[in-house]
């Protein structure tokens, strides 16, 4: 089967104009065509690898909406639509609905307080759910997803501000491998982590690593696109037989988001 992927192109990302997470400061220029390079080649190389990428209108006001991480937990054929805890994006919201319905999608909309922030926070390795909380999801949500969705939910909690999304920092690959940043996560944390995937499956990555947002990449079968990062990294990959495409993503950097962000994976 064709992945899916969605994305929202950035033709309205021109400069941080809010603050929500410890990357942004208020008042940063975007380079603009810098952007909207970075987003086609990663469209591009997405779509070289095989996968199917489709595409929303962006919004003027609304930069952040080019994260399409954030707008649902895709889970068969039932969108679990966010709930962003900063006002900021929460005008995103109507508009990804509209569009994954639009795309066929059975609409979940969560109770009013509870804050939930889509394939951001919450990411499938095989048939398991695992859930980021605390900065931008209530831990609640997750228990509410599992008895939607009727799926084992496993709640992490994320203790470093820098990696205030899930996705930032933990990141399911093909055939159970894991790559991920240890310090991302509490002690309690790691030991699920370590209980349910295997050694020789883990892809631990460094500080420096991880705050080139290396954890935040797009896995497409046995290929990795991701922000430029070490030799190190790119070797430990392919030593586990993943193939990895660089990027420059600085520009989405600005904002707290890079590859992964960008892509909502439909199917
Ligand atoms: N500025 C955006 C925010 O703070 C970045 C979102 C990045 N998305 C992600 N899935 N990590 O909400």
């Amino acid at each position: 089967m064709t992945n899916k992927i969605f994305m929202c192109p950035p033709d309205y990302f021109y400069s941080i104009n809010y603050e929500i997470n410890p990357w942004m400061t208020k008042g940063t220029q975007c380079n603009n065509e810098a952007a909207i390079k970075t987003w086609d080649n990663l469209k591009n190389q997405i779509t070289e690898l095989g996968a199917e990428v489709l595409t929303m209108q962006a919004q003027p006001d609304l930069p952040d909406i080019v994260f399409t991480a954030n707008a649902a937990l895709i889970h068969k054929n039932t969108a679990v639509v966010s709930r962003f805890r900063y006002a900021e994006r929460q005008p995103e919201e109507k508009f990804y609905a509209e569009w994954l319905k639009a795309q066929g999608f059975k609409l979940e909309i969560l109770p009013e307080d509870m804050f939930f922030e889509g394939a951001g926070d919450a990411l499938f390795s095989g048939d398991t759910l695992y859930a980021g909380y605390v900065p931008r999801t209530d831990i609640s949500s997750h228990t509410y997803l599992s008895s939607l969705l009727g799926i084992k939910t496993i709640s992490m909690e994320l203790v470093n501000k820098s990696y205030y999304h899930l996705d930032t920092c933990f990141c399911p690959l093909s055939d159970g491998y894991l790559m991920y940043y240890p310090d991302a996560f509490d002690e309690y944390a790691n030991q699920i982590i370590e209980k349910n995937f295997p050694e020789e499956k883990r892809i631990p990555v460094t500080a420096e690593e991880a705050a080139k947002f290396s954890c935040n990449a797009v896995n497409v079968g046995r290929n990795v696109i991701m922000n430029v990062t070490t030799a190190r990294l790119k070797n430990a990959l392919d030593e586990k037989g993943f193939k990895s495409f660089e990027f420059d993503f600085t520009e989405f950097m600005k904002a707290g988001g890079s590859a992964k962000c960008l892509t909502l994976k439909l199917c």
